[in-house]
C-alpha cells in the first residue's frame, strides 16, 4: 500500500512518459528529459541498442522498443535504470539480451516475435524479479530450466512446439499463479514422441520427469 501510494504521488509532478512511437528513429535518443519514467520507441528503425544507451535515465521504468529492427543489445545497454518491464516483441533478436543490469528489476519481459532458437540458463538465472515471459512466436526449441526464477508465474509460448522434459517440468508446478499459458498451440510437445499430440492438461509432472535431448551449441 505505502509503495503503492508513493509511485502515485511521484508520477502526479512529473513529465513521466514520452511517446517517439513512429519517428523515424535510428537510434535510442540521447535528449530525453532525464526524469523520464516510461519510454515509447515502438514502430522506428532502430538496429542497436549500445551500452550505457539509457544510463542516463536512472528513473526509466518501462522501455518500448518494440517492432523496430533490432539485431543487437549489448551487455550494458539497460544499465543505470530501473527497468521493470521491458517491450522488445517483434524485433530481429536471435539471442536473448544479457540482462544482468536489471536483473533485480525487470518483472516483465514482451520478447514474442524475435528469431529466438534458444534460451539457456545462464541468460535467465540472474532475472530474479522476473514474474512474466513472454518468448511466443520465436523459434526456440531448447529452453532452460524455469525453476531457476524464483518470481516467475507466467511463461507464454503460443504457437510454439517445445521438448517436453525436465527442464521444463516446473512449468506443471502448483506453485505457479498460472502456470503456463499456451493458448492456441494445445498439444506443444515436440519431445519425446509419446507426448506429441497430447494436450498440455493431460501432461503430467511425471511424464515429463526425462532427461532432454543434448543441443548442440551454436
Ligand atoms: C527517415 O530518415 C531517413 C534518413 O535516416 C530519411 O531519408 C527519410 O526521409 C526519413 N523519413 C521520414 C518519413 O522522415
Ligand atoms: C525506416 O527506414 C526505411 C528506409 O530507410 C524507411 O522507408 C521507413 O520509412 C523507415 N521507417 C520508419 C518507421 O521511420
Ligand atoms: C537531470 O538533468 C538536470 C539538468 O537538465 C540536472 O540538473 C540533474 O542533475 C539531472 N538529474 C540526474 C538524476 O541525472
Ligand atoms: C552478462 O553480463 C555480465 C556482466 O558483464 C556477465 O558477467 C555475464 O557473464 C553475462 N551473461 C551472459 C549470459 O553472457
Ligand atoms: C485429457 O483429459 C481429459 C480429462 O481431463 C479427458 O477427457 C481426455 O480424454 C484426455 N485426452 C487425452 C488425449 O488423453
Amino acid at each position: 500500500m505505502f509503495v503503492f501510494w508513493v509511485f502515485m504521488s511521484c508520477s502526479f509532478h512529473t513529465t513521466d512518459a514520452i511517446d517517439l512511437k513512429n519517428a523515424n528513429l535510428t537510434e535510442v535518443p540521447r535528449d530525453i528529459s532525464n526524469d523520464t519514467t516510461h519510454v515509447y520507441l515502438s514502430y522506428n528503425n532502430i538496429s542497436i541498442i549500445r551500452d550505457d544507451a539509457l544510463s542516463y535515465l536512472p528513473s526509466l521504468h518501462r522501455l518500448d522498443v518494440s517492432r523496430n529492427r533490432i539485431k543487437t543489445i549489448e551487455d550494458h545497454a539497460f544499465r543505470s535504470t530501473k527497468l521493470v518491464e521491458l517491450i522488445i516483441h517483434y524485433n530481429k533478436l536471435k539471442l536473448f539480451p544479457n540482462l544482468s543490469d536489471i536483473g533485480e528489476t525487470v518483472k516483465t519481459v514482451y520478447f514474442n516475435g524475435n528469431p529466438l532458437k534458444f534460451l539457456r540458463n545462464k541468460q535467465i538465472e540472474h532475472l530474479v524479479a522476473l514474474e512474466h515471459l513472454y518468448i511466443s512466436n520465436t523459434k526456440v526449441y531448447s529452453l532452460p530450466d524455469f525453476s531457476l526464477l524464483p518470481a516467475l508465474k507466467t511463461v507464454a509460448m503460443v504457437s510454439m512446439s517445445v521438448q517436453c522434459c525436465k527442464k521444463i517440468m516446473s512449468l506443471k508446478s502448483d506453485l505457479f499463479f498460472k502456470v503456463i499459458d499456451l493458448e492456441t498451440k494445445l498439444k506443444p510437445c515436440n519431445y519425446p514422441e509419446e507426448l506429441s499430440g497430447i494436450p498440455w492438461v493431460n501432461i503430467s509432472r511425471d511424464d515429463m520427469n526425462i532427461p532432454c535431448p543434448e543441443v548442440m551449441s551454436k
